[in-house]
């Protein structure tokens, strides 16, 4: 067993090397990318085979953090036998490496891991979502230095939801502040107040369905019932109104 795990982490680790030379030579086209993300993912895999079970039955979209490293960035991130050492990867538990990049905040890495880096490809070559991605970050970088609160596992399914306030900033306020598609802007008391007269049941159903230009759950098909009614109530009391 352990056998079989020490192999298969050091084959990993040379596939993942390949695939940081090759990137550091520039022009690989996109369609390689995705045929290297495809190589390294089984392969680091079969070392979290114990694990591959909880993660199967978690599903995509709730699974943790830990999970998620050890599926995927382990490969590079980690510090075993076997991992990669790509130019520049900040590893697990390196507080030098990783204190430049906590100070930009995880929404900013988040967003850098999602589009890829360098050597680093897409998503880490993973399949995980945003909040996975989150987690997972938050998972290396909490080792190292930071102190993030990423969403727990399952966070939504376990009724653990995300804050108003962090919805409206992340989803909401797109529109909202700047009043894009002709959204009522923040900034106009008069526009909510009129809106608000509705009652926040109406106006919550109003932005699951979507409404006018706004589309349903404010874009954020995985936002809850009870996720949008807290984003609404956090707008209102911006505009100084307690929509309850
Ligand atoms: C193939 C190797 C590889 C894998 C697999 C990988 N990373 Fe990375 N990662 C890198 C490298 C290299 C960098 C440094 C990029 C740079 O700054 O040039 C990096 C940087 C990062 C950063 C910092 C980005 C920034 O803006 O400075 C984050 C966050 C990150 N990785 C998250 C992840 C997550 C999450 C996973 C797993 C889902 C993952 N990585 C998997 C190689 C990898
Ligand atoms: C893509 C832009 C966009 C995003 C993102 C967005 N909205 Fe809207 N929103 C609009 C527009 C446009 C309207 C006006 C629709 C109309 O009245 O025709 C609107 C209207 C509303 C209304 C009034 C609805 C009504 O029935 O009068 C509420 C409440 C609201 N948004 C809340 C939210 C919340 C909460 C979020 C985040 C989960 C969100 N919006 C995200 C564009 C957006």
């Amino acid at each position: 067993m352990f056998r079989t795990n020490s192999v298969s982490l050091v084959f990993a680790g040379a596939l993942a090397l390949s695939g940081t030379f090759a990137f550091g030579m520039g022009g690989r086209p996109p369609a390689d990318d995705e045929a290297a993300n495809a190589r390294i993912a089984p392969v680091a895999h079969v070392e979290i085979a114990g694990a591959a079970g909880t993660a199967a039955a978690a599903g995509v979209g709730s699974r943790s953090g830990e999970v998620i490293f050890k599926t995927y960035c382990n490969a590079c991130h980690g510090t075993g036998p076997g991992t990669a050492s790509p130019p520049n990867v900040p590893k697990v538990g390196d507080k030098a490496a990783w204190a430049p990049r906590i100070g930009v905040g995880l929404d900013m890495l988040v967003k850098s891991a999602k589009a890829g880096k360098n050597a680093m490809p897409p998503k880490g070559g993973s399949d995980a979502t945003d909040e996975e991605l989150a987690r997972a970050i938050a998972y290396m970088a909490d080792q190292s230095g930071a102190n993030f609160k990423a969403p727990a596992a399952g966070e939504k399914i376990a009724g653990n939801e995300r804050s108003g306030e962090q919805i409206a900033k992340t989803v909401c306020l797109k529109c909202h502040e700047t009043g894009e598609k002709g959204a009522p802007k923040i900034s106009d008391k008069a526009a909510w107040t009129q809106r608000g007269s509705k009652g926040i049941d109406a106006l919550t159903t109003s932005v699951i369905r979507g409404h006018g230009n706004m589309p349903a759950r404010g874009g954020l098909a995985d936002l809850t019932d009870p996720e949008v009614k807290s984003a609404i109530a956090y707008l209102f009391k911006q505009v100084g109104s307690d929509l309850k």
